[in-house]
């Protein structure tokens, strides 16, 4: 199972970069507006500066919702850098852009996916990676883990290539059932990946 770090904060990402455990990154507009980073040139910049801090692949999310600005924006997302993956809502218009990239070679992470249905059509159109969100679907008292394991098994019928990047992820125990279900990759806060250092056991032992 991959891990990314689920942040635009360039301390998290060098630090779990650091660790040695480091997949790729994943961002969001509202992750970059949290680290006070706004302005296209800022944000293609911090894109830039977090591919040269990590081996691995990066989602830089679209801002656009409509087909032909989705494209424009993705393109020139996908010029910054050959580690960047185009972040596209789950909507008409973002499974249309998946597929046009997919044809073209860019890579694509289909984001906002919160059923079966969403994700079976991420797959049909040849997104690289589908984000389905485990802590958001749990916030409403709808198992988000019950869903990976329904994209799991769709996914495993038919050998689609999608990744699934489980996303969303509150707390340890996320991580830990995702890998027990099989996603291929989770993003995470920084805090949840360290906190699977900690047993008191071993604090006990070292002492
Ligand atoms: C990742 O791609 C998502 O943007 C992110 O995991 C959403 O997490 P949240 O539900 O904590 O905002």
């Amino acid at each position: 199972m991959k891990f990314f770090i689920d942040t635009a904060n360039i301390e998290h990402i060098e630090e779990a970069q650091n660790l040695g455990i480091l997949d790729g990154v994943t961002t969001n507009p509202s992750l970059m507006a949290k680290e006070g980073i706004t302005g296209r040139v800022n944000i293609l910049n911090h894109y830039k500066n977090i591919c040269e801090i990590v081996d691995g692949d990066v989602s830089a999310e679209v801002i656009a919702t409509d087909f032909k600005n989705m494209i424009k924006e993705g393109e020139e997302l996908a010029s910054i850098h050959n580690q960047i993956v185009v972040k596209l809502p789950m909507i008409k218009d973002g499974v249309k852009a998946a597929k046009y990239f997919s044809n073209t070679g860019i890579k694509t992470n289909l984001t906002l996916v919160f059923s079966p249905g969403q994700a079976l059509l991420a797959a049909k159109a040849g997104a690289t990676y589908v984000s389905p969100f485990l802590g958001r679907l749990d916030d409403i008292s709808i198992d988000g883990l019950n869903i990976i394991s329904e994209i799991r098994e769709i996914y495993d019928n038919y050998n689609f290539e999608t990744q699934i990047l489980a996303a969303s992820i509150r707390h340890t125990m996320h991580i830990i059932d995702c890998a027990k279900i099989g996603a291929d990759v989770i993003t995470s806060p920084l805090s949840s990946i360290v906190g699977l250092l900690n047993h008191p056991l071993t604090g006990i032992g070292l002492d």
